[in-house]
């Protein structure tokens, strides 16, 4: 396939940037991901859970092995490189750099007893997650709409606010790409009746809320009136076995963790459209001076002419 030349630089800026050698100017085209790299993931993904830490990816004939102990996955850059250097595709390149870390992160994350926290929004030019009446699908396009699932099958549960969850009623499962469904959480201030929750919710549902059990099954209370923190309801998923989380929205979700500081990467897809107003995708602590932003690394791909920007955690990422 050939890669999109968008004019976007490959990478923007940082150590996790540097490297990239597929010798393009535009940004590395997502839509579609190989099917043998798919496959790759998702066995990738389950042997990692079986205590299995090298691997061999046929096509190419290119093996390679997991460091013990890397958490900060500084050995990815130079993984790409030998795979571009073993005579990997663009899209292959491509679909790995987006989507190892992912894998490896829930990897590392296991073995800490930790999770590994991958929000994503969808947002227009302006920075609106949804219009003023709340409408919001969909702002952005069915390659999206791909990656979407694709990073549903690569984490053990996914997330989203009660504003979502009532507003949209998702079903949070796979159904558009090869993979297995992740547990569905849903977090509230208060406690909610099931009905108000995720379309076909079942007892294995996680409502996470900040106020004393409603003796509902697989509700949680968390917290007090202020809400759950979100180190608390990441601690309650490690309980559970779950060591890798996609938030899925809205904004006032991802921004409570944003704002904790509990995420490790965070993937903004832009929409090539204007809303004039409506739901912010981000609403964060406000920053007095440009220096004292916390800041992050990119890079974008290409989702057929819309622009995924992922961005990773630095180590300084606080508010004051
Ligand atoms: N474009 C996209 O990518 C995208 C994605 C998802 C949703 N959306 C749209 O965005 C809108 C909803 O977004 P939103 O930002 O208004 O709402 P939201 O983030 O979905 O939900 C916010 C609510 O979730 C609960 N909540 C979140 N974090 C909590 C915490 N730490 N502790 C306790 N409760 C917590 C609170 O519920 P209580 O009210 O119970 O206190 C809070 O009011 C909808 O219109 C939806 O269609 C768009």
């Amino acid at each position: 396939m050939e890669i999109a030349k968008s004019g976007l630089g490959a990478e923007w800026g940082g150590e996790w940037g540097q490297g990239s050698r597929t010798g393009t100017r535009g940004a590395p085209q997502i839509s579609l991901v190989p099917e043998p790299v798919w496959s790759f993931l998702l066995q990738m993904r389950r042997r990692l859970e079986e205590g299995v830490s090298e691997f061999y990816y046929a096509p190419q004939a290119f093996g390679f092995a997991l460091p013990p102990e890397d958490p900060t996955q500084e050995f990815v850059p130079a993984l790409l490189r030998d795979a571009e250097d073993a005579g990997f595709e663009a899209d292959e390149l491509a679909a790995l750099r987006l989507y190892l870390p992912i894998v490896v992160g829930g990897h590392y994350a296991r073995r800490a007893g930790r999770v590994f926290v991958v929000a994503h929004l969808a947002q227009s030019l302006d920075g609106r997650i949804a219009t003023h009446t709340g409408h919001s699908r969909w702002i952005s396009n069915s390659a999206n709409l791909l990656h979407v699932h694709r990073m549903r099958a690569l984490v053990d549960a996914v997330l989203v606010g009660h504003g979502t969850a009532a507003k949209d009623r998702p079903q949070l499962t796979v159904r558009h790409v090869a993979g297995r469904n992740p547990a569905r959480i849903v977090i509230a201030g208060r406690c909610t009746g099931r009905a108000e929750l995720l379309t076909g919710s079942t007892e294995d549902d996680l409502l996470l809320h900040g106020q004393d059990p409603c003796g509902i099954p697989g509700h949680a209370a968390l917290g007090g009136d202020s809400g759950v923190d979100p180190e608390a309801a990441l601690s309650r998923l490690a309980e559970r076995g779950w060591h890798s989380l996609l938030i899925e929205g809205g904004g006032g979700t991802v921004s409570r963790f944003l704002s904790r500081g509990a995420w490790d990467r965070l993937q903004l897809h832009i929409a090539p459209l204007v809303l004039g107003g409506g739901v912010p995708a981000l609403d964060l602590p406000l920053v007095d001076a440009v220096d004292d932003a916390p800041r992050v690394e990119m890079q974008a791909f290409d989702l057929d002419g819309e622009i995924l920007i992922e961005c990773r955690r630095r180590s300084s990422w606080r508010f004051n």
